[in-house]
């Protein structure tokens, strides 16, 4: 048992990585590649649906082959993604139809806006807004502009299926169109009270259900590889989108228990029990994880960018070299350098959800320089987190502290900020890789390597708890100003 590990697959918006993993949760191998974003257009994100295949399958015969090399026996897989990118592909060439339409993506803005007046039921049976983010709208698109999709959609010729759902059918050489209720309950076409694809947001995004996959839950037989891809017949037993896995692997199982995940974007999720919490904020009530038929339900907030604001001042605009200058650079200036950067780089999400806004800075001077810039994009990543915060409390759900991960949370600098913005604990687990690690948890319980969520629970650690430490005066004005120029941006939005 000791010589045991999971290969937990990571799919994430820029990256793909495998992690195996021994069963305390050390990793034996880690291996990523990170990929190209294509923006064809304004507020278009797209992805190689190629290369997001050949980056994960490089990424998992990398790790495999070091677990192997230690003598390590991997029992399963567990696999995590970006949720709600979308994917329709033929399901007898298995070549998608369109390049993978990434959740950042904007596109469908105009034909959400002209259904609006729909939200509310949309609301009630997704838990989800009206908005390009989810899958509905990215599908319909595919299907009505590719041409001859939409026949050969009905003809029961294509399958659509977010990230996950994608790898499983290539892993399994096309025997298993599956996804997890998680990834599910991202699309705007599943009911998450009563766990099914519903008929009636499948008429009006006008999708066909013969393209859809097959739900099951976060733990369950997802189908087997193909030897001839991995080299064996490995088990798929479990599967989350990125930021529910976060939540697994940070053992929030609680009601009342928050996580916030920093990477690509920021996604805080707060466990609500067997409760859907509907907000009266424009958060987002979704599936937390689903396991043995039971559905615990999370309040979610989302913030499109937050490591991908780095990105932007390394791989957009130059202003770094390497993302983790942007913590020296933060540190050289004190709280009044002034500059507020509202990244509203794909639309801005919770609590806004103004698809149309797009980033903007503010107080700049002659003196303004990449150390602003820098500590400007993570400021940015807090004040949002705070906006958060004020959204789940005014729905009457909080917590008193907010356990952190993700790429960004490596940084003491932005932590310990989060913690005098957010006035709450902040508390830094030495696993940061919880993304991973809640994927390969949840394989794990399906093969029987672990038998509760308390076994899972004590794999974890604190490394570091931070604590508030900033003026309330300072925090206040800083706030305002926050608000401020989020008012400027929305109002600029067309
Ligand atoms: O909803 C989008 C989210 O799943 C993307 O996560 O980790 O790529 O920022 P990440």
């Amino acid at each position: 048992m000791s010589n045991t590990g999971i290969l937990s697959i990571d799919q994430g918006t820029t990256s793909s990585r495998a992690i195996v993993f021994a069963l305390n949760g050390h990793q034996i191998a880690n291996a990523q590649q990170e990929f190209t974003q294509h923006y064809p257009a304004n507020g278009w994100v797209e992805h190689d649906v190629e290369e997001i295949w050949s980056t994960t399958l490089d990424s998992c015969k990398t790790v495999i082959s070091q677990a192997t090399n230690k003598g390590v026996d991997i029992a399963c897989i567990g696999i995590t993604n970006q949720r709600e990118t979308t994917v329709v592909w033929n399901k007898d060439t298995g070549k998608a139809i369109h390049p993978a339409i990434v959740w950042q993506d904007r596109r469908t803005a105009g034909y959400c806006e002209s259904i609006k007046d729909r939200e509310a039921m949309v609301n009630s049976k997704t838990g989800l807004l009206l908005d390009p983010y989810f899958s509905a709208s990215k599908i319909k698109w595919i299907l009505d502009e590719v041409q001859g999709a939409r026949r050969l959609a009905i003809k029961g010729k294509l399958a659509f299926g977010t990230i996950d759902s994608f790898l499983i059918w290539r892993l399994t050489n096309g025997k298993a169109h599956v996804t997890d209720a998680t990834n599910a309950s991202r699309t705007n076409l599943f009911n998450i009270h009563t766990q099914q694809w519903d008929e009636d947001l499948l008429t009006l995004f006008d999708i066909p259900p013969c393209i859809l996959p097959e739900v099951l839950d976060c733990a369950a037989e997802f189908g087997t590889c193909d030897p001839s891809i991995l080299g064996k017949d490995y088990r798929i037993t479990g599967v989350a989108g990125d930021q529910q896995a976060a939540l697994v692997g940070q053992s929030c199982f609680s009601p009342g228990d928050l996580k916030s995940t920093y990477g690509t974007g920021c996604f805080a999720l707060l466990n609500t029990g067997d409760t859907p919490v509907s907000s009266s904020h424009k958060l987002l009530t979704t599936v937390g994880y689903r396991l043995n038929g039971k559905t615990t339900y999370a309040l979610e907030g989302a913030i499109f960018t937050a490591g991908a604001n780095i990105q932007w001042l390394r791989d957009g605009i130059g202003v770094l070299q390497h993302a983790k200058q942007s913590q020296v650079l933060a540190e050289s200036l004190d709280y009044d350098h002034g500059v507020f950067l509202v990244p509203g780089f794909a639309g801005l999400g919770a609590p806004h959800w103004n698809p149309n806004a797009r980033a903007s800075l503010f107080g700049m001077t002659r003196a303004t320089g990449p150390a602003h810039f820098a500590r400007a994009a993570l400021e940015a990543v807090c004040y949002q987190s705070h906006e958060l915060q004020t959204a789940m409390r005014k729905d009457g759900v909080s917590s008193n502290n907010v356990w952190v991960d993700g790429g960004m949370v490596a940084n003491d600098w932005l932590c310990q900020f989060l913690c005098d913005i957010l006035q709450v604990e902040v508390q830094r687990p030495k696993i940061m890789e919880s993304t991973a690690l809640g994927a390969a948890f949840l394989a794990g319980l399906q093969a029987g390597i672990y038998e509760s969520l308390d076994e899972i629970s004590a794999v974890k650690t604190v490394d570091r708890v931070f604590i508030p430490e900033l003026g309330d005066k300072t925090r206040q004005r800083l706030l305002k100003k926050w608000a401020l120029a989020v008012k400027a941006t929305l109002a600029f939005a067309e």
